[in-house]
């Protein structure tokens, strides 16, 4: 186990920099996970954390070693990529005995260790096919085993269950965390999926353009997020936005307007309200919106409606008698909500 450090760490590709000025420290046994929209970089930083990119410019350490100039091999860290490469000549078993068999270990515990890790991940039983012959969910499963049966220093993990179904990828998300609270292994792990980083983090990275937006607790990231993108890319649906002139004792949205005080300036805002804040058909309401989609899910209802022109979604009960086009009353919870700034995003409250 190890700790691990960037120290401006930037990446670039002919002109252009993949990852800017990457900095941060993890904790030896902690699981960090990397999320941002496609090509802001994450793979990137993982890649060269393994040693397969070299950094343009920064250091990188590994526990108290400075790796810059330390080969891939030598790192002591295991990837999962996001394509998953196997050794396609190899078994199932053995790919997952690779890297022990590098390391000498004996073989009574290669064959221990292997059993356990496709229990695991339930492949016990394709431990003497090829990789052509597994589909790609089962593929991804043994690039999987193959990283935590080694107990690496540092695991990287690159979107390790985006193949799996829904009900697998619930059962291995569940199966890692187990994993790493067992074993410890400080962890980099990047993902799309909003339940797999809130569920697994102790700290989210979120990056956009190859930049760090913010780093924090699932919580304090969702709480507090320090500008819209973050404000919006965590949360499903996302947090709501609409633009709004702030009079000083007013939230003027079109017509209608809320009253309420907030210690900023007047002026134009976006203002960000997250869907579980939002009541509908309520007393006291702050304005009305017309139905426009509503979407059952069971213990819910999303619903969206048109607020002076704009999109606004909302969680309701089920029982609730909506229909398509009906005028409702929506009040906000005024404790819960954002001004970002519409030019910048950064967040004003
Ligand atoms: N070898 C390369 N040569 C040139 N540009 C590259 C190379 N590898 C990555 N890039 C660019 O660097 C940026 C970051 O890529 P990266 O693969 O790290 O993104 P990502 O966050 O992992 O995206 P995704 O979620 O789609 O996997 C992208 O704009 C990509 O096109
Ligand atoms: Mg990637």
């Amino acid at each position: 186990m190890a700790t691990v450090e960037l120290d401006r760490v930037t990446r670039k590709f002919s002109k252009s920099a993949a990852i800017e000025d990457i900095s941060f420290k993890i904790p030896d046994g902690e699981f960090w996970v990397l999320v941002g929209p496609s090509g802001c970089g994450k793979s990137t930083i993982l890649r060269t954390i393994a040693g397969l990119e070299s950094a343009t410019s920064g250091d990188l350490y590994i526990g108290d070693r400075l790796v810059n100039q330390i080969p891939a091999r030598q790192r002591d860290v295991a990837m999962v990529f996001q394509n998953y490469a196997l050794y396609p000549h190899l078994s199932v078993a053995e790919n997952i005995a690779f890297g022990l068999k590098m390391r000498q270990v004996e073989s009574s515990t290669i064959q221990a260790q292997v059993e356990k890790v496709a229990r695991i991940l339930e492949i016990s039983h394709l431990l003497e096919r090829k990789p052509r012959q597994l589909s790609g969910g089962q593929q991804q499963r043994v690039a999987l085993g193959r990283a935590i049966a080694r107990q690496p220093q540092v695991f990287l993990l690159d979107e390790p269950l985006s193949n799996l179904d829904a009900q697998l990828r619930d059962g291995t998300r569940t199966e890692l965390k187990q994993l790493h609270q067992q074993v410890g292994i400080t962890t980099i792990y990047v993902t799309h999926d909003q339940v797999e980083a809130m569920t697994l983090a102790d700290q989210i990275v979120v990056l956009d353009r190859g930049k760090i937006q913010q780093i924090g607790t699932p919580q304090q990231i969702y709480d507090r997020p320090v500008n819209r993108m973050v404000a919006t890319f965590l949360g499903s649906p996302p947090m709501n936005l609409i633009p709004v002139t702030f009079t000083g004792v007013q939230f003027r949205i079109g017509d209608q307007a809320i009253t309420g005080s907030l210690n900023v300036a007047p002026g134009q805002y976006e203002f960000g309200i997250r869907p579980e804040h939002i009541e509908i058909e309520a007393a006291n309401p702050h304005c009305f919106g017309l139905v426009s989609v509503i979407e059952p899910l069971g213990r819910e209802s999303l619903v969206r409606v048109i607020l002076e022109g704009c999109a606004v979604n909302l969680q309701t009960p089920p029982e609730l008698n909506l229909k398509l086009g009906d005028r409702v009353p929506l009040r906000f919870d005024l404790d819960r909500i954002f001004l970002f700034d519409p030019t910048s995003g950064a967040r004003i409250f």
